[in-house]
């Protein structure tokens, strides 16, 4: 195998030394290069609107309270180094709240603040994959899991593969898959387990949850466990931990953060949980890597919870109001994915969608209009991404495709409705429709509805979840 990898080859970037040959097995997280692709489309104006279903960024913005929270740590000049890990008092804040809210114990020596939920990931892989330890990756699943798999640990990536139901098109991570895959093979060392999920939206519940950890008895092995979303979930769904499960606590580190649930993704903040001998590791290795999480965030993340005091100011709780505030974040999600699955299930049986339970996703089958004669061959699209492609350049809407995420998202399109609603959510699920009617219409099949009704329809359904 050349040692350039692919993405430096394509651009003809190619180094004179040699460099790290693993970078072969570098992915990507292709909502952030696809992004770029749309950016361009929209600022081509070859549509008066291109509709936004690729992002992964959340539509709500941050909170006043913490915005206020922010400002008044900079006027106070919170600007020089912090702790490496989280001053204590903001881990205990984090502790306490996770304490009651996972119903176990955890101290603050369990927690360390990062920058972003996404670099627990590569600190676990670095911190306890030996070589030809395996590590188990949801496919489909958010894909820096795999990528960055692949890279520390080529060959030693095993996937768990979604149970797909031929007729339904649903996807269902089954427990027993996972079983099979851990008597196959030995060295697993670590399974990322994500849940609400991205990219399908789907949750993993207690029952399945409680029968993971009894494989984590059996074999031995660390979880990852992504639970980043995990106040977005909907239709009276309650979100259950891992860590509530007892004795996984000290087999768990827990991926979360601020991005989604506070809307706060670019500010780069986050924290894991686990058990204070890998936290202490975690610490060594945020000291070689970025220092600290910068003060001033600091000092947000430690008021999201409780009160802080830092350097004689002290800075008040923002608890109560904030969570006032991304309720109604929380409810909006929900109508929104209710009101997405609703409007793309009107083209049954030609495309399926799932249920929203949680995150901002939903993951709907597009496989029987790929499979028309008329798509194939004389639209040329071969597959999700091909559709994916097609449907920004020649459609103005924005999606990203199942394979994005994984060999059994192939057929699969990823919605994001986290964008507004009024702007991109409606009138995208519009567009939709009429697009992939014209598609039936033109491959010889019947409708399921006519492009005449797509306004009427839609109006029932907006009616239904946002009067
Ligand atoms: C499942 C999952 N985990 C982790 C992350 C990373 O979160 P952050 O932006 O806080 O690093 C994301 C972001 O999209 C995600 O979807």
């Amino acid at each position: 195998m050349s040692h350039i990898p692919k993405f430096l080859a394509d651009k003809n970037l190619e180094p004179n030394v040699s460099i790290n040959p693993a970078l072969n097995y570098l992915g990507t997280e292709t909502a952030f290069g696809f992004g770029a692709e749309v950016i361009a489309v929209d600022s081509s104006n070859k549509f008066e609107h291109v509709y936004k279903f690729h992002v992964g960024d959340t539509g709500p913005k941050t909170p006043q309270p913490i915005i206020d929270v922010a400002i008044q740590a900079l006027k106070d000049k919170q600007t020089k180094y912090g702790h490496f890990a989280g001053y204590p008092q903001v881990c205990d804040n984090i502790a306490k709240h996770w304490s009651e809210t996972r119903g176990v114990e955890i101290k603050k020596e369990n927690v360390m603040l990062q920058p972003g939920g996404k670099p627990v990931i590569e600190l676990a892989f670095q911190a306890l994959l030996a070589p030809g330890d395996k590590v188990i990756v949801q496919d489909p699943g958010y894909p820096v899991y795999e990528s960055l798999a692949e890279f520390y640990n080529h060959g030693g990536v095993l996937r768990w593969k979604a149970y797909k139901n031929e007729e339904t098109q649903t996807l269902e991570y089954r427990v027993e898959d996972l079983q099979k895959l851990l008597q196959e093979n030995d060295q697993v060392k670590l399974l990322c387990v994500n849940t609400p999920q991205n990219p399908t939206g789907m949750m993993i519940g207690q029952e399945k949850l409680e029968a993971i950890a009894e494989l984590v008895k059996e074999h031995k092995f660390y979880v990852i466990f992504d639970d980043i979303y995990d106040q977005i979930v909907f239709d009276g769904r309650k979100h259950f931990s891992f860590l509530s499960i007892p004795g996984m606590i000290d087999w768990t580190i827990n991926l979360n953060g601020y991005s989604k649930n506070y809307a706060m993704t670019g500010w780069r903040l986050g924290f894991m949980i686990a058990p204070e001998w890998l936290i202490e590791i975690f610490g060594r290795f945020a000291i070689n890597k970025w220092s600290n999480v910068n003060r001033m965030e600091q000092i947000v993340a430690g008021c999201v919870f409780g009160d802080v005091s830092l350097d004689g100011f002290e800075y008040k709780s923002v608890k109560t109001e904030v969570q006032e505030l991304i309720n109604k974040d929380f409810v909006e999600y929900e109508k929104k994915g209710m009101f997405v699955s609703d409007a793309l299930n009107l083209l049954k049986p030609y495309v399926v969608c799932n249920e929203a339970e949680g995150a901002f996703y939903l993951f709907p089958s597009f496989q029987r209009v790929l499979d028309f004669d008329y798509v194939k061959n004389e639209l040329n699209i071969k597959s999700d991404v091909d559709l994916r492609n097609w449907l920004l350049y020649e459609k103005g809407i924005a999606t990203l495709s199942g394979s994005d995420f994984g060999e059994m998202g192939q057929g699969y399109i990823r919605f994001s409705y986290a964008e507004d609603r009024d702007a991109h959510v409606i009138p995208g699920m519009k567009q939709i429709l009429k697009v992939v009617i014209e598609l039936i219409e033109k491959s010889g099949q019947e409708p399921p509805l006519k492009a005449e009704e797509v306004e009427g329809k839609i109006g029932e359904l907006v009616g239904k979840y946002f009067s």
